[in-house]
């Protein structure tokens, strides 16, 4: 299979021009490439809802602070675009940052108050304005029908639901479950960055949340967990851990209510990787 790249906004439209016209429906799933088994997950979800998937790929410095990887971040277009094709993927959406900011870098941020300031919004200043600036220019490019992100980050998709909501965008944004390497570690591209060691310690991450949640479902105390966790993590080889919440699952406020729809969401260092993961 073959599958068109394009380059600019302008062929884009185009193209889902032409879709709309044949009555066809349109899926997108926005990446920043360095493709895994979770991203593929995403495109074929799309494929089984749409008629047409558009795959992009974009490396947005807009939500990359100073001293974290924008320019270590793996690239590796050409072989991404042959894992899209394989799975059926029909065009994929690759500008650059000339295109997608204009000369001047762009002046409009979406800044989501709250709920991108809390967990990563407070470790990583500006990225959710980053994500979702982006991903509005993203939706109002493509103007697909439904929009695909994954559940492994729970935040960035609370974001964006909560600004297509409030900017009332006409686009469905679809929450696709986390996809787990077999000893639990949650695929990201960023696990590239782990060396053989960190790769045995790293499925720790996801074993101390699912226990998490199995003691909170038993009556833990949500803060003792968050401290048990932490520890164990610690003790466990990750050299720092920024955060272990427990959150209410709609709007990841604090307040552990039993009963309700809870996350536990994590992020720690193991090496040169910072590593998120959450379970309900
Ligand atoms: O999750 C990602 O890969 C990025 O944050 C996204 C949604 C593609 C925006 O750059």
């Amino acid at each position: 299979m073959t599958i068109s790249t394009l380059r600019t906004v302008a062929d884009l439209r185009a193209q889902v021009s032409q879709w709309r016209a044949d009555g066809l429906t349109v899926g997108l799933v926005p990446t920043m490439g360095a493709l895994h088994d979770g991203h593929l997950t995403l495109v074929k979800t799309a494929l089984a809802k749409c008629d047409r998937v558009i795959a992009t790929i974009f490396v947005n410095p807009k939500q990359f602070g100073p001293n974290e990887d924008l320019d270590s971040y793996p690239r590796t277009e050409n072989e991404d675009r042959e894992k899209l094709a394989d799975v059926g993927g029909h065009v994929l959406f690759a500008p650059n940052v000339a295109e997608m900011y204009g000369t001047d870098g762009g002046v409009t941020k979406i800044c989501v108050s709250g709920l991108g300031d809390i967990l990563e919004g407070a470790f990583r200043p500006g990225f959710f304005d980053g994500v979702a600036t982006v991903v509005t220019k993203l939706l109002l490019q493509a103007l697909p029908d439904v929009a695909f992100f994954g559940e492994k980050d729970y935040q960035q998709l609370a974001v964006i639901k909560r600004f297509v909501a409030d900017l009332n965008i006409p686009v469905t944004i679809e929450g696709v479950p986390t996809v787990r390497e077999t000893d639990g570690l949650a695929m990201s591209s960023r696990n590239a960055y782990l060396d053989r060691e960190e790769r045995q310690i790293a499925p720790l991450l996801y074993r101390t949340i699912s226990e998490v949640s199995e003691r909170f479902k038993m009556g833990g105390d949500a803060e003792a967990l968050s401290k048990w966790a932490t520890q164990q993590l610690l003790e466990g080889g990750f050299q720092k851990v920024d955060y272990v919440a427990l959150r209410k699952a709609h709007d990841l406020a604090e307040g552990a209510v039993k009963g309700e729809a809870m996350r536990v969401l994590v992020a720690a260092f193991l090496g040169k990787a910072r590593l998120i993961d959450n379970v309900g």
